[in-house]
């Protein structure tokens, strides 16, 4: 693939200034021209990684690994002492990241250095490097959002399933639903993986306790929930809580297929260290392969899920061991979103329609 050295060759370097400056970075820039090998990265230059929730392939940079990723035309070493995982890229969740309407966001995301190209067993192939925001250690819990999962590139029949999967997930009824979780077990001494299959059959009923999993991970379990894992939920609510005004403020963008992360440090919860388990504990809004830029105001759904969210927490403060509270749920008008994604479908059929004669003369 030639033309992508070509196309970097003449870019401007940014030295990584080490996070004293914010996006776009100021310091040490240099125009330089790159090496082929300091542009297309070995894939045996890294380890894939486990993740809780995904289906796309992670990459963690082995130790000593300098990474050449490009931003909006520039780019920037990325040196070894920064923690990072790379996804592999598509163009929507690359458009995201990119995008300056979603500035707003950044403290909501992990930070995004731009794209590198890994060379693989099927070509040159992008990948987004992305803030590793899991710790050395940690337990993660994914939830996805939304009251279906939604996407401009779904057929008919995709738009279907999605609706049945919903129904019979806590999706259609609460907005969101578990899509894997980890925890440290004490009975066991292991860290164990629920992954989103077992979260598909969690039931509103029990969403309380599914969750109580990640965000009580006291030896025992004993509830009403106590400590650092009480402060935990309390500061989820709060960050939650910002998070939505921050997308009550963003026109027209929609999170379809979005997961919010939640971290804590595994070693603190072995350690009982409450300090470092409250420190640890680390929100991130992911997954922008499904995200679009459509109709108008605010993405009601989003916000809705949020809110629910933020009851589910709050119930789980008021839990005892017999007593799982139930919450209240807001629904929202889920027609004005269910136009908007027929309407983003039509827009992806007519580009694919009007494509494919290219692609069938090339
Ligand atoms: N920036 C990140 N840092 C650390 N782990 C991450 C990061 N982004 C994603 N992950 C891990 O990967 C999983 C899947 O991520 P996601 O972006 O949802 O991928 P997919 O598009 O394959 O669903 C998450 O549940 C989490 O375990
Ligand atoms: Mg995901």
């Amino acid at each position: 693939m030639i033309h992508s050295i070509t196309a970097v060759s003449s870019l401007k370097v940014i030295e990584c200034c080490m996070g004293q400056c914010s996006w776009p970075c100021v310091c040490n820039w240099r125009e330089e021209t790159l090496m082929e090998d300091e542009v297309i990265h070995d894939l045996d230059s890294f380890e894939c990684t486990d993740t809780v929730g995904g289906h796309l392939r992670f990459l963690k940079p082995k130790c000593d690994m300098v990474i050449t990723a490009v931003r909006r035309g520039q780019a920037q070493v990325v040196r070894p002492d920064r923690q990072i995982i790379l996804k592999k890229a598509t163009a929507n969740e690359k458009a995201f990241y990119e995008a300056e309407e979603c500035a707003s966001l950044e403290s909501f995301l992990p930070m995004y250095y731009g794209c590198a190209l890994v060379c693989t067993e099927f070509g040159n192939e992008d990948y987004l490097v992305l803030e590793d925001v899991a710790l050395s250690n940690p337990v993660q819990c994914d939830v996805k959002l939304g009251f279906v999962q939604r996407a401009a590139h779904h057929s008919d029949a995709k738009w279907k399933s999605m609706r049945v999967k919903a129904a019979a997930t806590t999706s259609a009824k609460v907005g969101f639903r578990h899509c894997g979780l980890t925890y440290c077990d004490w009975k066991s001494g292991i860290q164990v993986k629920e992954d989103k299959y077992a979260g598909q059959l969690v039931q509103a009923a029990d969403l309380v306790s599914a969750f109580g999993k990640f965000f009580n991970q006291e030896p025992g379990r004993t509830w009403p929930l106590q400590g650092a894992f009480r402060k935990s939920v309390l500061k989820s609510i709060s960050t939650i809580h910002a998070l939505e005004g921050v997308i009550a403020s963003l026109d027209g963008l929609r999170f379809w297929g979005a997961s919010l992360l939640f971290m804590l440090d595994a070693e603190a919860i072995w350690n009982q260290d409450a300090a470092c388990i409250e420190e640890s504990l680390k929100i991130k809004l992911i997954d922008f392969g499904n995200a679009v830029f459509i109709g108008d105001g605010p993405d009601k759904e989003a916000l809705c899920a949020l809110t629910n969210l933020k009851s589910m927490l709050a119930a789980m403060l008021e839990k005892t061991t017999e007593v799982d509270p139930a919450f209240e749920v807001c629904r929202p008008d889920l027609c004005v979103q269910d136009a908007e994604q027929l309407k983003s479908m039509e827009g992806a059929r007519m580009l694919a329609s009007l494509l494919s004669p290219i692609h069938e003369k090339s």
